[in-house]
């Protein structure tokens, strides 16, 4: 059922597409269905260029025959349409659970507005139970692991931090990095966590994305709710 509602907030975000906008194109499961919705809009003769957030999501929009672009042929965009692991009080989010998190956040720092696509089992009153995705530099893990476990500390966090794997080996980003989950459990001040982090130097970028979102689309049982920064 959640993939039905991803859909509906993917095809309600349309509806903010105009022609000639250059678009940041999400990562993840929400945002596909968003590129697809947009491809099937594409085809129907609306013209707009987009810049992929992740090689899966260029792969898809090729397909569809997005017309894609590049920030450094294109550094500013008009509107990023994303998806989330986590939507919490002020429109910060977690994300990353795709791994994409570094490309979505450059991307989402280059737009105008970002509307963020959601079911409503994302938004939440308090971010963490989904454990918070940081890119990490393979170079000095262990450090790095630990300097973060002391800024968690210092807030009062402290959780399981693993290195993400897949198919037995560690999962690398588009960028070749590596991702460190951790399993906080609840992030009540998220913009203190992030400056720490932000301060980390192994740390390529995380996954709480502050003061990015302009807008929320979540769908759910009683239907679409919009929500603006
Ligand atoms: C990708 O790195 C993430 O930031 C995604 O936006 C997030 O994992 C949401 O994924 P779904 O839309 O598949 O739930």
């Amino acid at each position: 059922m959640s993939d039905q509602y991803k859909k509906q907030a993917a095809e309600a975000a349309i509806e903010f597409v105009q022609g000639g906008m250059r678009l940041g194109l999400g990562t993840g499961s929400t945002a596909a269905h968003f590129v697809r919705a947009l491809g099937a809009a594409v085809a129907g003769g609306l013209r707009v260029v987009g810049v992929p957030t992740s090689v899966a999501t260029a792969q898809l929009a090729e397909s569809l025959n997005i017309p894609l672009t590049t920030l450094d042929e294109t550094p500013e965009l008009d509107l990023t349409v994303d998806g989330a692991d986590e939507i919490g009080p002020g429109l910060v989010l977690v994300k990353g659970g795709g791994g994409a998190l570094l490309r979505e956040k450059i991307v989402a720092a280059a737009s105008g507005r970002m509307i963020v696509i959601a079911d409503q089992s994302k938004h939440v009153e308090c971010l963490g139970a989904f454990p918070l995705p940081m890119e990490v530099i393979e170079f000095g893990l262990g450090a790095t692991r630990n300097a973060i476990e002391r800024a968690a500390s210092s807030l009062g966090l402290a959780g399981d931090i693993a290195v993400r794997g897949k198919d037995g080996q560690p999962f690398r980003t588009d960028s070749g990095n590596l991702i460190l989950d951790a399993s906080f459990g609840r992030i009540p001040e998220p913009k203190a966590l992030a400056g720490l982090l932000d301060r980390i130097p192994g740390v390529v970028e995380h996954g709480l994305f502050i003061n990015l979102a302009t807008q929320i689309i979540i769908a759910g049982p009683d239907g679409l709710e919009k929500i603006s920064a």
